[in-house]
C-alpha cells in the first residue's frame, strides 16, 4: 500500500508527554515525517503534567515539521486547568486543535476531513457504565456523551455537509475495547469509551487514531469494521504512517 504514490499519508502519534528531557531530541524523532507524510495527526497528552511550558517545548520540537498538524488535547492536557492556554500556544505554532471543530485539506486532488475530541472514561460495549443512581456518576456519564455528541457533529459535518473524501476521526481516549487489551482489565473503563465509536461507524469515518493507552494494543476496529489505532508513543516508539487510497461512498449516501 505504501507504493501506491495516489494515496494520502496520514502520520500520527500521541502521548508524546512533552517536559524539559525531550527538549532538543523530540525533533529528530519528528524531522522524518516532513518526507514520509502528508500530515501529521497528534492525538493528545502533549504535556506530561498541563504545564503551558510543556506545550512551549513540543511548539519548539515540531518547527522542524513543515506538513500541516492536526491534533486534540489529551487529559495530561487538563492537569493544570491550563488546557485553553496549552491549545493557544498550539495554535500559535500552526497546529489545528479539534474539540469538535473539523478541518479539511487538499491533498493530491482529493479532500481529507478531520474532526476530533478529547473524549472521556466510561468503558465499552454493555459494559459501558450508566447513567443510574448518584448524581456525581451521571456527570461522569454525561461527560462521555459530550464528547461523543461532538464528535457526532464533526463527522456528520464532514461527511454529510462537506463530503469529503475522506474522513478522519482523532480522539485521545480509545473508542473501541480492542485497542486497550493489554493494560490491566480494571482499568478499561478509565481508558476509553464505545460511545466514541458510534458516530465513527454511523458516519462512517475512514480511520480513528487515539492515544492515552500507552500499554494497549495497537490495531483494532470499530463494530462496523473501520480501523482504529492506538499510536500512543510508549507503545508505537513513533510516528505510525496510515495510507488512505480509495475513498468510500458512504452506505447512507448510495441509491
Ligand atoms: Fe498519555
Ligand atoms: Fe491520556
Amino acid at each position: 500500500m505504501g507504493e501506491d504514490r495516489s494515496a494520502i499519508r496520514i502520520a500520527a502519534i500521541a502521548d508524546v508527554h512533552c517536559y524539559d528531557e525531550l527538549q532538543g531530541r523530540l525533533r529528530h524523532e519528528l524531522e522524518p515525517v516532513n518526507d514520509e507524510a502528508d500530515v501529521l495527526v497528534i492525538a493528545g497528552d502533549v504535556t506530561l503534567n498541563g504545564k503551558v511550558e510543556e506545550a512551549r517545548i513540543l511548539t519548539e520540537e515540531i518547527s522542524v515539521v513543515h506538513i500541516p498538524i492536526v491534533g486534540v488535547l489529551g487529559n495530561h492536557d487538563y492537569e493544570k486547568n491550563q488546557e485553553n492556554a496549552i491549545a493557544v500556544e498550539l495554535s500559535r505554532a500552526g497546529v489545528i486543535v479539534l474539540d469538535g471543530h473539523t478541518f479539511v485539506m487538499n491533498c493530491r486532488g482529493r479532500t481529507v476531513g478531520f474532526t476530533g475530541v478529547k473524549g472521556f472514561c466510561g468503558g465499552f460495549g454493555d459494559r459501558l457504565v450508566a447513567p443510574f443512581g448518584e448524581l456525581p456518576l451521571k456527570d461522569f456519564v454525561r461527560a462521555g456523551q459530550i464528547e461523543a455528541n461532538k464528535l457526532d457533529a464533526g463527522l456528520r459535518t464532514l461527511r454529510v455537509t462537506d463530503s469529503t473524501d475522506f474522513v478522519v476521526a482523532v480522539v485521545h481516549y480509545a473508542p473501541v475495547r480492542d485497542t486497550v487489551i493489554g493494560e490491566s482489565p480494571e482499568l478499561f473503563p478509565f481508558l476509553g469509551n464505545s460511545s466514541l465509536s458510534e458516530p465513527v461507524d454511523r458516519y462512517e469515518a475512514d480511520v480513528v487514531f487515539h492515544g492515552h493507552a500507552h500499554y494497549g494494543s495497537p490495531v483494532g476496529r470499530t463494530p462496523r469494521g473501520i480501523p482504529v489505532y492506538n499510536v500512543a508513543r510508549p507503545l508505537v516508539r513513533s510516528f505510525v504512517v496510515h495510507y488512505l487510497a480509495e475513498s468510500r461512498v458512504p452506505s447512507f449516501a448510495r441509491s
